[in-house]
């Protein structure tokens, strides 16, 4: 960094070296696209991006040890640890346990969002528990046209495991979060933390997820999981373990609305699925995200769009009984006039994106 003048005022500079000496684990050179990639996280607001990019590419990686080479001694993973009101068990009955005799515990995972909280919000829970040793959740698989999604997969992991199965998801998931928070933070968590604005929320809600408690004591499909804002149908002696995912091959889109378009919290989302048969719409599958204390599906919406031809028309109707369907309120990242029109505006967005023309793609043809 000092020999490419990566620095400056230097605020930011430990954030963008750590970020570097992670991106050195796994490799001894990088491309200029893992750079660009593995940085988007961290802001720089006087040197600029060009002598950042330049430092880490003239890095050689192989002159410094890795961690696992630095720290070769790591405590044996197969041990459960308890520190005070803090859990890490190595088995699953054992985390139940101590999750039914501690009310109120906190399962962390990434601490991506409790992290927040103790941070800002002075937030202490009166227990919490992390699943990280219970190795049997650490899967991720394909079966039956559905993902297998174990509780401690990261959303990286799922990242790249979804690339060709559900690239619209994925393409969601490029912008959702920067390498450090998606290596920290995993699917099930984003499911368990309930945010009516969580970015993955609403395509597991039209691809019918269903979350799996206890290794398969009980299953609950997605949509009849909350029950209001951070309310959840969750016994005090259940986990969720897993959550099976379906692969949507069907007509897909999903929308991520932010006042920046990266890394940045959802002001509103939805996901709109269409099985179709010619231009006749035969099933639709309709969720938004920051209109109501959970994300929530559009029943009359979705019985709207059934059996119509997929036509501009049908589509602006829909939006007008989308429109209808919510009642959003104001916070500070935006109105609730905002997001009904967003509400009302994403379903003739998807009919350009989807059958027609964008206006941009028609004044370019006058
Ligand atoms: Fe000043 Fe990056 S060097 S913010």
């Amino acid at each position: 960094m000092v020999q490419c003048h990566g620095a400056q005022c230097g605020y930011c500079t430990p954030g963008f070296v750590v970020a570097m000496a992670g991106m050195f684990e796994s490799c001894d050179r990088v491309t200029e696209k893992q750079v660009r990639d593995g940085l988007t996280g961290n802001l720089c607001r006087c040197t600029g991006y060009e002598p950042i990019i330049k430092a880490a590419l003239a890095v050689d990686g192989s002159a410094s040890p890795k961690m696992r080479d630095r720290y070769p001694t790591l405590p044996d993973a197969d041990d459960s640890v308890t520190v005070g009101n803090f859990a890490a068990p190595a088995t699953l009955d054992e985390a139940i346990a101590f999750k039914r005799d501690h009310p109120g515990c906190t399962i962390v995972q990434g601490g991506t969002d409790v992290g927040v909280w103790v941070n800002k919000r002075n937030y202490a829970a009166p227990a919490m528990l992390s699943l990280s040793k219970i190795a049997s959740l650490n899967e991720i698989r394909e079966e039956d046209s559905a993902i297998v999604v174990g509780a401690n997969t990261s959303l990286a992991d799922f990242e790249t495991f979804i690339t060709d199965r559900i690239p619209e998801l994925a393409r969601i998931m490029a912008i959702f979060g920067s390498p450090q928070i998606k290596n920290a933070g995993t699917l099930v968590g984003n499911i368990a933390n309930g945010s009516p604005i969580g970015d993955t929320i609403p395509y597991l809600f039209v691809a019918g997820a269903v979350l799996e408690m206890n290794d398969g004591t009980r299953t609950v499909p997605i949509d009849r999981f909350y029950l209001g804002y951070r309310k959840f149908d969750l016994q005090p002696d259940e986990i969720i373990t897993r959550v099976r995912i379906g692969i949507v091959r069907d007509t897909l889109k999903l929308y991520k609305v932010s006042r920046r378009k990266d890394l940045d919290i959802s002001a509103f989302t939805a996901a709109i699925r269409l099985a179709m048969t010619g231009d006749r719409i035969d099933r639709a599958g309709i969720a938004y995200g920051g209109v109501a204390p959970t994300v929530i599906r559009l029943p009359r919406t979705e019985a709207f769009l059934a059996g119509k031809s997929a036509t501009l028309d049908t589509f602006e109707h829909a939006g007008r009984i989308a429109r209808d369907e919510i009642k959003p309120i104001s916070d500070v990242r935006g109105s609730a006039d905002y997001r009904l029109q967003l509400a009302e505006n994403i379903m003739a967005k998807f009919w350009y994106e989807v059958f027609g023309e964008t206006p941009a793609r028609r004044l370019a043809h006058a």
